[in-house]
């Protein structure tokens, strides 16, 4: 599992954005670091909860950004976001059941570390850009 480090290519261009996505790969490398080191169940669910609070926080906050600047991909766009929810919570209950396992390692580094950073690249640099041109 690797974390993610934060690099300029990253940014969208709008700061309230930019700050969320790095507070969101801290929450993620919290919750890697702890699956890592095969912390307790207690201390691993915590980073998962912490993380899926988060993601929450952030999505609510890009799909209000979108709405004011009516993004005409805003569906698209919630969809994705919809799906992510979706994944985080099947693998918070996979984890409650089956523990650290290296699958669970594997898939928090698949399904959302490599995710976010599609995500981020191809998905919020398209309304970011829109939003900044309006
Ligand atoms: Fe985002
Ligand atoms: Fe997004």
């Amino acid at each position: 599992m690797k974390k993610i480090e934060w690099v300029d290519g990253l940014s969208v261009g709008i700061d309230l954005i930019d700050d969320q996505h790095k507070q969101w790969i801290e929450h993620y490398n919290h919750a890697v670091e702890a699956i890592q080191a095969k912390h307790e169940v207690a201390q691993i669910a915590r980073s998962l909860d912490f993380l899926s609070d988060y993601t929450e926080t952030h999505f609510a906050t890009e799909e209000q950004v979108m709405t004011e600047s009516h993004y005409p991909e805003l569906e698209e766009h919630k969809a994705k976001h919809d799906a992510l929810r979706k994944t985080l919570a099947a693998m918070t209950g996979e984890f409650i059941e089956d523990g650290a396992t290296d699958l669970l390692a594997e898939s928090v580094e698949t399904f959302l570390g490599n995710w976010l950073i599609k995500h981020i690249k191809e998905v919020d640099m398209r309304f970011a850009a829109f939003t900044r041109a309006g």
